[in-house]
């Protein structure tokens, strides 16, 4: 089967991409391993910056999302029991952001696809990646375990298969960059109405703490854990506990309610440069990695997905290449700004037992020259919200 742009992998960056190239009558198949099912009910990342947002009503599926999603106009940073509101609408001039859970973007965006008949393949097996940056690159791959095996070719591949995908190894002599932080995020999902109006992010002598949301009846909460912890070493009372002690603020109190998740994930910085490799060209996970305190990583996906969208436009209007050779620079430059915002948000907040008196009194310093300074606090805001797509 010939297709123009085979994408590997369903996820944020997949998918738009899919849409994106879809509007402009360029044809591409979506393949991933997971079923559609469980791309659907994993849970991820929370918050889209503003321009997110606005893509997802241009591309016509902002309805459920204006519906559904709270659209949060400041966070609150709290050190201690002293908490201290960001106005980002108004320290950005009318931006916020929108709290609207991955998996629901991902259903809008599967059902719109599927809508608009566009190819996605769910739950394949098999795939081999070994053509994908020969000249006519191509992926291989079973629909069923016992079906036969199937080329699809293409004029590109764009590898959107994360994290741990095989993309990445075929972009020869990249250089990558990383830096793994000596702690992780204990994540849970509780049955009960919201704490408070905006996220709280809290940095206490025991650990980071985040208070967000998912709904009017379900709350999503973190706090710092061991980098190499197991959830069995968290029984609900102890979670309970170090969020009331990390969270508590004056005339305030934490609504509880019965924790029907919970999960572990380890907190790791990571970026590759170069992103393609003649055919093939790599997006979101695939090729960078923020930590979840910057609330960055999904945007960051979104973007690249925008950047080779512009680049095959191009190609496929007038058969220029320049975009598409500027590809790598142009996604890296965003790139190393969200993992700059996101490193120091995160070394701001967390408590690293690795770091000496010094360096934690320096990470409070941070923290207070925000809250007390208007032009620190417009640059946190500015970056929270999300910076602008250049071009
Ligand atoms: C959520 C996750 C984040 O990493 C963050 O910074 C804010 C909110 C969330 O899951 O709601």
């Amino acid at each position: 089967t010939r297709t123009q742009v085979v994408i590997v992998g369903a996820g944020p960056a997949g998918l738009f991409l899919a849409h994106l190239l879809h509007r402009q009558g360029i044809e591409s198949v979506v393949l991933d391993t997971r079923t559609r099912e469980e791309i659907e009910q994993t849970i991820r990342a929370g918050v889209l910056e503003d321009w997110t947002a606005d893509l997802m009503r241009e591309l016509g599926l902002g309805a459920r999302m204006d519906r559904e999603a709270h659209f949060h106009t400041g966070i609150t940073l709290q050190h201690g029991q002293t908490r201290c509101h960001l106005d980002l609408m108004e320290l950005t001039g009318g931006k916020r952001v929108t709290v609207y859970p991955q998996h629901e973007v991902l259903r809008d965006l599967i059902a719109g696809l599927e809508a608009a008949g566009g190819q996605m393949l769910f739950g394949v097996r098999d795939v081999d990646l070994r053509e994908v940056t020969a000249a006519r690159p191509r992926v291989t791959f079973r629909r069923r375990e016992d079906g036969p095996l199937e080329t699809l070719e293409g004029d590109f591949v764009a590898g959107c298969d994360g994290s741990q995908g095989g993309s990445r190894q075929f972009i020869e002599g990249r250089t990558e960059y990383q830096k793994v932080y000596p702690f992780g995020w204990l994540g849970i999902l509780v049955e009960a109405p919201p704490s408070h109006h905006e996220l709280i992010y809290a940095r206490h002598e025991r650990g980071f703490a985040l208070l967000s949301t998912r709904s009017s009846t379900v709350q999503r909460l973190y706090i710092q854990c061991g980098a190499g912890e197991h959830v069995s070493a968290y029984p609900d009372e102890r979670i309970w506990q170090e969020l009331r002690a990390r969270l508590a603020a004056p005339d305030w109190q934490l609504t509880e309610g019965r924790i029907f998740q919970k999960g572990i994930v380890g907190l790791r910085s990571f970026v590759t440069d170069r992103m393609q490799q003649g055919p093939l060209f790599i997006a979101g996970d695939a090729a960078h990695i923020v930590p979840p305190t910057g609330a960055k990583g999904l945007n960051l996906a979104v973007a690249d997905a925008v950047y080779l969208f512009r680049g095959l436009e191009q190609f496929y209007r007038d058969g220029h290449r320049e975009r598409l050779e500027r590809y790598s620079e142009t996604c890296l430059r965003r790139v190393w700004r969200a993992e700059r915002f996101s490193w120091s948000m995160t070394t701001m907040l967390h408590v690293d037992p690795t770091e000496n008196a010094f360096e934690q009194r320096i990470h409070v310093a941070d923290l207070e020259y925000v809250t007390h300074s208007r032009a620190a606090a417009t640059a946190l805001a500015e970056n929270y919200v999300g910076l602008p797509l250049d071009g």
